[in-house]
């Protein structure tokens, strides 16, 4: 009998042991008063901000394959290599800014008597990713020098040094020509290089040495690289801001961008160095620079292929505060104040007025529909003040309905922030730019940010932001579970104030895994493949699930903003008459949202329901892993106007239900 006993309690122990644990659950009450929407969505709210950060541009989203194309890097020969250097036949690099100050160098290849063959071959960006069965083009602006019959052989290398595709040229003239000639590659290859062989005697000029795959984003020649727009496209951005960021103040003055210098034809485009170049010591980027190849008709056009409003930053004449600082002389501001003026003209203009004229010859007559422009990105102190004013007068003079988009600088609290925000809201500033760069736990404290934000002052531009799982600039930073989670609450409090915040924008957007400055960044890739973050996916799922008017979502009365670990948001999609929740768990518990739609309609039997989670809090996607944390989908069938709904920990969950008429 006592061994009867003894076995059944250890039975009972076993069992008990081995059954799983029952997380700790609460019931949360929750109300929606779904017939009190508090106020509109606009259509801007989520949106994505480019900065040339990371190989964003070239190495990265524009699809050239060839670094240093035309010879203008400090180093001319920076991505070069001379095959054969032994024999006397030679490279000469020719400078003649005298007659073509924007692209003035090119290289002469000279093949000595005797010799019979020399090369170059390029070395592409981290390698060149090259796809089996895919169309290149290649093309180059030539021509032989007196008595020369040069001609050109085209050669993809793998890695492991076999051919994977290859053509031939002859150039036939004494004037440039621009010559091109497509192939197809045999095999995928991440590194591969691209060597080109000269042949015959005497020299051969070259400038604009260029590698395009066939499949860019709509097929453009000359494009973007497909799968990093796509990743754009699927996010529905609301707007687009570009090109930055600090590469926009430049780190002095004559390296800021400038728009008008990226536009027209590519080979007339001024390259200049990308100021991430040297930025960081930890993270020296010797061979960034900019070729402009994606410039400001194509940052336009990429707008409007993604549905996003174009906001394009400029420089309102002071080079980065973090580097030079240098600023112009106010009474020296009009060729920066010109700038913005013939920005707008050269994206609504008619097409005979002087810059809209410059966007019809690039294929593009229908104006770009700008609504808004920012003036410097992330400036601070009274310097900016000044400058500021000057750009609005001269703006608002001639183009009265176009948004001012101004900034409060690098930091969301402390003094020059206070300064800012007190002159500008004193100047009836519209639309204020505010920068986020701070810990998980900064973003889930921020959730109730504008909560009781003045309802009379500016309106907020969420423009940068990303959660730093160590610190800024920290090299370990980690686009991992935590810092996303954090991001998504706090963007449930973004979201309950959307009367007030307009614009929102994680940053930076871009970065390759060989080439990056800064990290975390929303979406990585490599010379094939790319993969949406953590946080991408946070950020995707707001915006696809962005509605038209926010109502109240509450527990006891008071917006959910941290309550037992719990944030959450609802709005209402007048488009499609759905309501839709927004709830993130931030606990290690799962939690049962208990929520009454009060005032809806009769709702459809079936919802929808997104969850994005993990159980592992540094869990990160990775090329290899692109999808492991990414939001699971499903249907629900939909029970009255209550819904209970069981949140995973460490969970962002979505629920849209249908109101029937
Ligand atoms: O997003 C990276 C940098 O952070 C931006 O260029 C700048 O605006 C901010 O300091």
């Amino acid at each position: 009998m006592r061994c009867k006993v003894t076995i059944l309690v250890i039975l009972l122990i076993g069992l008990i042991t081995s059954m799983p644990v029952i997380a700790q659950s609460r019931v949360l009450g929750i109300v929606v008063k779904v017939d009190q929407p508090k106020a509109a969505i606009q259509p801007t709210m989520w949106g994505i901000f480019f900065e040339d950060i990371n190989l964003a541009a070239d190495g990265g989203i524009y699809a050239e394959l060839v670094k240093n194309r035309s010879f203008e890097f400090a180093k001319p020969l920076m991505g070069w290599k001379i095959l054969k250097p032994d024999t006397t036949t030679g490279v000469l690099i020719i400078n003649q800014s005298e007659s073509n100050p924007v692209n003035p160098r090119y290289a002469r290849i000279s093949i000595a008597v005797g010799e019979k063959s020399f090369g170059l071959s390029n070395e592409g960006f981290r390698g060149m990713g090259i796809k089996k069965d895919m169309t290149y083009h290649f093309s180059v602006f030539a021509r032989q020098t007196e008595g020369s019959t040069m001609t050109m052989r085209i050669e993809l290398v793998s890695l492991a040094g076999k051919i994977i595709g290859k053509a031939s040229l002859s150039p036939d003239v004494k004037s440039w020509k621009k010559y091109s000639v497509s192939f197809i590659s045999n095999a995928t290859e991440s590194k591969a290089k691209l060597n080109i062989w000269f042949e015959g005697k005497g020299s051969l000029d070259l400038d604009m040495i260029s590698l395009f795959p066939d499949d860019t984003w709509k097929n453009r020649p000359g494009g973007l690289r497909a799968d990093l727009v796509q990743l754009l496209a699927d996010m529905k951005p609301g707007f687009l801001r570009f090109p930055g960021g600090c590469i926009v103040e430049g780190r002095d003055l004559a390296n800021r961008y400038q728009w008008k210098k990226t536009v027209g034809k590519v080979e007339d485009r001024q390259m200049i160095v990308n100021r991430w170049n040297t930025e960081f010591t930890h993270r020296q980027t010797p061979d960034y620079y900019q070729t402009f190849g994606l410039g400001f008709f194509e940052y336009f056009q990429l707008a409007e292929d993604i549905g996003a409003e174009p906001l394009p930053i400029l420089s309102c004449g002071m080079a980065c505060q973090f580097n030079t600082a240098e600023v112009v002389p106010l009474d020296q501001l009009d060729p920066y104040i010109q700038d913005a003026l013939d920005l707008i003209e050269f994206a609504n203009g008619t097409p005979d007025s002087k810059w809209g004229k410059v966007r019809t010859q690039m294929g593009h007559p229908a104006p770009f529909n700008l609504k808004m422009i920012g003036v410097g990105n992330e400036q601070w102190g009274s310097q900016y003040i000044e400058r500021y004013i000057v750009f609005v007068k001269a703006i608002k003079a001639k183009y009265p309905d176009i948004k001012i988009v101004t900034g409060t600088g690098p930091s969301p609290d402390g003094k020059d922030y206070e300064y800012a925000a007190r002159e500008l809201k004193k100047l009836n500033a519209e639309i204020v730019d505010e920068h986020y760069y701070a810990n998980p736990e900064w973003f889930l404290k921020n959730a109730t940010r504008y909560d009781s934000y003045d309802r009379n002052s500016y309106k907020i531009f969420a423009g940068e932001y990303a959660a730093q799982s160590k610190f800024t600039c920290s090299p370990d930073n980690q686009n991992n579970w935590q810092c996303a989670l954090a991001e998504a609450a706090f963007m449930t409090g973004l979201e309950r104030n959307a009367d007030v915040v307009n614009l929102c924008s994680y940053a930076p957007l871009f970065a390759h895994v060989e080439g990056w400055q800064w990290t975390p960044d929303l979406i990585w890739f490599d010379n094939l493949k790319s993969f949406g973050t953590t946080n991408y996916y946070v950020q995707k799922m707001f915006s696809n699930n962005k509605g038209t008017q926010v109502l109240p979502m509450l527990k006891g009365n008071k917006p959910i903003t941290g309550q037992d670990g719990l944030y959450a948001s609802a709005a209402f999609d007048e488009k499609t008459n759905e309501i839709i929740l927004k709830l993130v768990n931030s606990t290690d518990k799962v939690q049962n949202a208990n929520v009454l739609l009060d005032g809806a309609k009769r709702l459809a039997p079936k919802g929808k329901i997104t969850v994005l989670k993990s159980d592992d809090l540094n869990r990160v996607n990775s090329l290899d892993q692109p999808t492991l944390v990414s939001p699971v989908e499903q249907e629900f069938t939909v029970k009255g106007k209550t819904l209970n709904q069981e949140l995973a920990p460490y969970s962002f969950t979505v629920i849209r239900m249908k109101q029937l008429k």
